[in-house]
């Protein structure tokens, strides 16, 4: 397939052939995502072409040109030029759920082994939180830096985590917005363009899809996680980019605490070797190992999880998190002294059990929506949040509880958002009289050869 060339663009000729099933050249779908950057193409156009997609569908090859596209619409990251090893600049993506920190943990960790890990995150909307917000919560932390800026720190420390930039991927900033007002979100090619040509747009040498599904995923249902998965794997690879997909289990909170500065806090008590949930360790573990082996900085999985505690159980994990953070603008003690610059919440309520029993499968996005409830995620992007408010000690599958006992505590602002988050979190957290034992924590990884 060729790249796309300066052919003039008739946008209705396109957006026809695609409405009738048609498929487009790899130089109309350079030309197209050229006019969504440059304005040429209206939203009108934009509009029908997303829905065209979504029901009309794309081909593989249709699939990794819109994306390469879509990531040419604006600057690409050039860490060879910046004099560093291509191969070692990894990155991984997750779909997001509720309580997923893993990001927190995994740059130091990944880093702190050899690796480079520009990672350009997302804010939450809706009920999966967003790793930029649980950075804003920290005081003075720059999510937004130049980009000498942000080159320097992944040059000098490893890592360094921060949002999107106006100049990456400017179409799909375009097309995201005309779709998430046109009910085209949820198409599979369009879903695969946006998240790859924002990712790839960082030049990465090889990346790692953490695809969750489960009732506090993005895509609850795991056949349609599955299916995004394989079309992430196949397009990335297709783009040049090696990727593998981990399909992770999102049917309960992950980790011990949701909510911005709560699970800011929970990341250092990680990387500090104080407390380590073992799902929450589980995952971030599995996910960071494949992410050295694709930079080449181990030969197996085993090798690259050995490491990885290594650095995990010598501090050198938490003092890459340390200085990233104090190299991005915040307070140089932030690992040795957390309490004294995340936020808490004025007022404590526990959420407590009207009767005994066990707990069983709940609904994780329930737990999610709480915490908008609290302050602390938002309905419309435009919001601010409390960056103190979550929920902590929440109960999982299989405990066992006596009346009276804490299902969940909320950290809350007032006593009128705590009632409001109290009622919908009791409202899931039932205990029962049995419970069925949860599926496995990593159901599938996906690398577009044969999967497991
Ligand atoms: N996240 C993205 O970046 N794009 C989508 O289309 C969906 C989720």
């Amino acid at each position: 397939m060729t790249t796309a060339t300066a052919a003039p663009l008739i946008p209705q000729e396109l957006i026809r052939r695609k409405r009738d099933g048609g498929i487009l050249t790899a130089a109309e779908l350079g030309a197209f995502a050229h006019g969504l950057a440059d304005g040429s193409v209206g939203d009108g156009q934009a509009a029908a072409f997303a829905m065209a997609v979504f029901f009309r569908g794309m081909t593989s090859d249709e699939r990794v040109a819109l994306t390469l596209a879509m990531r040419d619409s604006g600057r690409v990251l050039d860490w060879a030029a910046a004099g560093l090893d291509p191969r070692r600049v990894v990155d991984k993506h997750s779909t997001g759920g509720v309580g997923d920190k893993v990001s927190l943990m995994l740059a130091p960790m990944v880093a702190a082994c050899g690796a480079l890990v520009p990672m350009i995150s997302g804010r939450g909307l809706g009920h999966t939180g967003g790793t930029l917000d649980k950075f804003d919560s920290v005081p003075g932390y720059q999510t937004a830096p130049d980009a000498e800026t942000f080159i320097r720190v992944v040059r000098t420390i490893g890592c360094a985590v921060i949002g999107q930039t106006a100049d990456l991927a400017p179409a799909d900033r375009r097309l995201y917005a005309i779709r998430d007002v046109t009910a085209t979100v949820e198409s599979l090619p369009l879903i695969t363009a946006s998240i790859l040509s924002k990712k790839l747009a960082a030049g990465l040498g090889g990346l790692v899809m953490d695809v969750k599904f489960g009732s506090g995923a993005f895509m609850a249902a795991a056949d349609d996680a599955r299916a995004l998965a394989e079309s992430i794997v196949d397009v990335a690879n297709g783009a040049g980019v090696p990727t593998v997909a981990l399909m992770t289990d999102m049917n309960q909170v992950l980790g011990d605490r949701v909510g911005n500065a709560l699970e800011m806090a929970e990341a250092i008590d990680f990387l500090t070797g104080k407390r380590q949930e073992p799902r929450l360790r589980e995952v971030t573990l599995a996910l960071s190992a494949e992410m050295l082996v694709l930079a080449g900085l181990a030969d197996s999985l085993d090798a690259a999880r050995a490491r990885l505690v290594a650095r995990l159980d010598d501090g050198a994990a938490a003092e890459t998190f340390g200085r990233m953070i104090a190299a991005l603008g915040g307070p140089a003690d932030l690992i040795e002294s957390p309490t004294r610059y995340l936020a808490e919440a004025p007022q404590r309520y526990p959420v407590k059990a009207d009767r005994a029993g066990v707990i069983g499968r709940y609904d994780a996005r329930s737990i999610g929506v709480a915490l908008i409830e609290l302050g602390g995620g938002r309905v419309d992007p435009r919001q601010t949040l409390d960056y103190a408010v979550g929920i902590t000690d929440i109960v999982r599958p299989g405990d066992h509880v006596a009346a009276g006992d804490t299902l969940a505590l909320l950290h809350a602002r007032d006593g009128a958002s705590a009632a409001r988050a109290a009622a919908r979190v009791a409202a899931t957290l039932v205990p029962g009289d049995s419970a069925e034992t949860p599926g496995p924590l990593i159901a599938a990884r996906i690398t577009g050869g044969a999967n497991d």
